[in-house]
């Protein structure tokens, strides 16, 4: 039977991890998955995650199941973070493996209220969305969202297709940060983004895996609060990997806002049901890590301390690669990259260039141009800078 299988295609961004191992050059550069590191290449376990283990280790008297929702001071703190006061009442949610399972959630969840369901998803969008859609079968149409000449979102290109969607259709958003562009929408265009789902019906799923990586923890959020209090129903599929570091622990939680007290119980169900299927009771400790710090003063505060100085380090870091440019290329075609907020910028240099980086300076960036700006620091930036201009970006 096992002989049947086909071999798979291999992950983009997961298989560029093994090829800059096996690279053997000193001062190789790894701008590939989406990991933050400190300047000295270290992804380190921050200070509040550290405080919050060792009381979990201190005080947990036992490691019985939860709840098949997971527990619920960690769904009640994260919908805190994520929606502050927006939409309580409204508000189903369960524990996931990670952002990716509840965005693999989110999707059977749809597929079991209406299998025929169209997903409308960026384009580009972080390949993972594509792939899984691809397996489940699920039909999904891209949106134009980046426009290559000027680096930013292609807003009209983009609201248009929006405006085609269907009522009853998922369109997939990047609540903040956008993955792989890091391009986003204002404030302003926002708002049009959300007037166009009230016309048409469509439902959104909101992608948050960088709340607090952008313009801030409360900033982040703002897009994801203002469409939850404009729709009357609304997904969100958010991550702890990044914010809290604790990628492996696969931390994340699915919430599906409704107008309705009765649609609410119905989703909850389905959505404990639908764990019940896939996992049964999702991963507890690193949930139990972030509830412990976000329901604690001090930790928070140390928390979103620390969170913020990870934002600074790479708007410094974005600062000082568009200065660099600057001063290479005499012109400011590179400022994209200070504009942009994440752990990502599309550079828009073709594969052959992503290809001759590699080459010549061994630089690690996915084939699309995508780089991760946190793989840098500022000996590595000139060396990145060089390699741009000589690749013939
Ligand atoms: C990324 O986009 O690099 C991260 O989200 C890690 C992953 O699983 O792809």
């Amino acid at each position: 039977m096992l002989g049947n299988l086909k071999p798979q295609a291999a992950d983009k961004i997961l298989s560029l991890m093994a090829d800059f191992k096996a690279d053997t050059r000193q001062g190789k550069i790894d701008l590939g998955v989406g990991v933050y590191k400190d300047p000295n290449g270290l992804t380190p376990v921050m200070r509040a995650v550290k405080a919050a283990e060792q009381r979990i280790w201190e005080n947990q008297a036992t490691k019985a199941y939860t709840s098949l929702a997971g527990d619920p001071e960690y769904r009640d703190a994260m919908q805190q973070m994520v929606l502050g006061d927006t939409a309580s009442g409204r508000v189903a949610s369960v524990a996931t493996v990670g952002g990716t399972g509840a965005i693999r959630q989110a999707l059977e969840l749809v597929r079991l209220a209406n299998p025929d369901t169209v997903i409308h998803v960026s384009d580009p969008t972080w390949p993972n969305h594509l792939s899984i859609l691809n397996f489940m079968g699920q039909a999904h149409e891209m949106y134009p969202y980046f426009d290559n000449d000027t680096r930013g979102v292609a807003f009209e290109a983009m609201l248009d297709a929006l405006g085609r969607a269907k009522k009853g259709d998922v369109v997939l958003l990047h609540g903040c940060c956008h993955n792989p562009t890091g391009a986003n929408p204002t404030a302003a265009q926002w708002d049009e983004i959300a007037g166009v789902l009230e016309k048409t019906g469509a439902i959104p799923l909101i992608d948050l895996a960088y709340q607090g990586f952008g313009d801030g923890i409360e900033a982040d959020a703002q897009p994801t609060r203002m469409i939850a209090e404009r729709l009357p129903e609304v997904l969100i599929a958010a991550s702890c990997s990044k914010n809290f570091g604790i990628y492996r622990e696969r931390t994340g939680i699915l919430m599906a806002l409704s107008d309705s007290d009765k649609t609410r119980d119905l989703a909850q169900g389905a959505m404990a049901y639908l764990n019940r299927q896939n996992y049964s009771f999702p991963p507890d400790h690193g949930a139990r890590i972030v509830s412990t710090i976000l329901t604690d003063a001090e930790l928070k505060a140390d928390w979103q301390q620390e969170v913020e100085e990870i934002r600074q380090t790479l708007l410094s870091l974005r600062e000082q690669l568009a200065q660099e440019l600057r001063d290479l290329t005499g012109t400011d075609r590179f400022d994209f990259i200070a504009r942009h907020r994440g752990m990502f910028s599309r550079l828009g240099a073709t594969p052959e260039q992503v290809a001759a980086m590699r080459q010549m300076a061994g630089i690690y960036m996915v084939g699309d141009s995508r780089l991760n700006i946190a793989g840098l620091n500022r000996d590595s930036v000139p060396v990145l800078a060089r390699a741009i201009v000589e690749a013939g970006v």
